[in-house]
């Protein structure tokens, strides 16, 4: 069905005509404004609700003309469709001339709208309006509960807001354990789940009460513990669409434990980071998350987030990647003091200190979409794994060189 917004300020003529087009059920008005809207809310509008026609009123027709105009650099694309009681032809010229092509007069005849609509779906068919959206999605998966998942999240997202232009999303996923509403000591009563529950028509004035806004950070946090929530595949999907109208950048902190809704962001996501410490039970579920997501076809969207790395550690960022076969993204320093303060202050991480410097490097390279680093294959690491397949296990080791 075709999704249409109505801008006119007498309400009597938006009233009857959505009540005109909801007989006819070919058409539904997802949003009434009773005046002519700004730009800045005009193109809030649009994003919010991606019509593909708008039917505008021209009892002023200067700025239903500007409307038109901002509306189809907005979204070209959208089919405008002048309203009014009369039209004289002079008038119709300079809509023809504005690019109106189409004129309804009032009071609205059934036939007349059912044959506008159907001229309405063949324009929209030849030409369907094109929404401006972000692919920068990025999913941050933890390899196992605790390795540092949400400060990543969190972090990451705090310095891809400080980049220029970068205004962000960050969602939380966790519906069980999220923490991104303790880190940040958010107040907002709303969470991720009303979200989801008002997604297929969520509006301007609504998303904004949803989100805590931080600077050019938006946040979503998931709410207190309910385990009995469920969030369903298409209101996650509606939510991604209507976030990637709105932010340039978006990221989702996921639970791990690979919930429907958690697989339908890791498709929709243009990279999916494993998050995992250089330790072996977190590589070793790591693994099996990789396995995963390579069945589901994800495979190459994923590369590795190795947390509280230090020097020293026993296990080397080259190791990781040769026991993956996937990439690490970037190496993230131990630094339990800067973490504690930042949790203390219920902010972000200092961005002068080394960790905060990764952040902010692993902030510039999502949106500079650098290629991701090479797998450079090193020495085994059959020492670690007894969960490698049989040839690389210990035992199979051991028959090779006659033990
Ligand atoms: N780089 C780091 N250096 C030191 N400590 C860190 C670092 N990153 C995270 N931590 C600490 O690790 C702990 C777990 O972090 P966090 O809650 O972010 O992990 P998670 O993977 O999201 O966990 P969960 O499974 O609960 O979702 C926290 O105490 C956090 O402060
Ligand atoms: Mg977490």
């Amino acid at each position: 069905m075709l999704r249409a917004i109505v801008v006119s300020p007498e309400p009597e003529l938006a009233e009857a005509l959505k009540q005109a087009v909801a007989e006819t059920g070919q058409l539904g008005v997802v949003r009434q404004l009773d005046r002519y809207p700004d730009g800045h809310e005009l193109v809030r509008v649009l994003r919010a609700h991606a019509p593909h026609v708008v039917f505008v009123s021209i009892a002023a027709l200067k700025p239903a003309i500007e409307l038109s105009q901002l509306g189809e650099q907005t979204a070209p694309g959208i089919q405008f469709v002048a309203i009014n009681r009369t039209c004289e032809p002079a008038i119709l010229l300079e809509l023809m001339r504005a690019g109106i092509r189409e004129f309804l007069p009032v009071p609205f005849k059934r036939q007349e709208l059912i044959d506008l609509i159907s001229r309405l779906r063949e324009g929209v068919g030849k030409k369907p309006p094109v929404f401006s959206t972000t692919d920068l999605l990025f999913a941050f998966l933890p390899s196992k509960a605790g390795v540092g998942t949400s400060t990543l999240a969190l972090n990451v997202s705090v310095a891809l807001s400080r980049l220029p232009d970068t205004k962000v999303l960050l969602l939380d996923l966790d519906l069980n354990c999220g923490m991104q509403r303790f880190m940040l000591k958010l107040e907002n009563a709303y969470s991720v789940v009303d979200a989801c529950e008002h997604a297929a028509n969520m509006d301007e004035d609504l998303w904004p009460q949803l989100v805590t806004s931080v600077k050019n950070l938006d946040v979503l946090h998931s709410g207190g513990m309910n385990p009995g929530v469920r969030i369903e595949s298409f209101q996650i999907r509606n939510l991604m669409d209507f976030a990637r109208r709105h932010y340039k950048a978006i990221t989702v902190d996921l639970s791990g434990n690979m919930e429907r809704y958690s697989l339908e962001v890791m498709h929709e996501a243009k990279r999916v980071f494993i998050v995992t410490t250089p330790e072996i039970p977190s590589l070793h579920l790591a693994r099996e998350k990789l396995t995963f997501l390579q069945g589901l076809d994800l495979g190459d969207r994923v590369s590795v987030l190795l947390n509280r790395a230090h020097r020293r550690s026993v296990i080397t960022p080259a190791q990781v990647e040769e026991l993956l076969g996937v990439p690490v993204a970037l190496s993230i320093p131990n630094d339990y003091h800067g973490v504690h303060r930042a949790l203390t202050a219920g902010r972000e991480v200092e961005a002068s200190s080394d960790l905060g410097k990764q952040y902010a490097a692993l902030a510039r390279s999502l949106v500079e979409a650098r290629p991701a680093a090479p797998v450079q294959q090193r020495k085994r690491l059959t020492e670690y794994f007894s969960i490698l397949p049989a040839r690389y296990s210990l035992a199979a080791q051991g028959k090779k060189n006659g033990g």
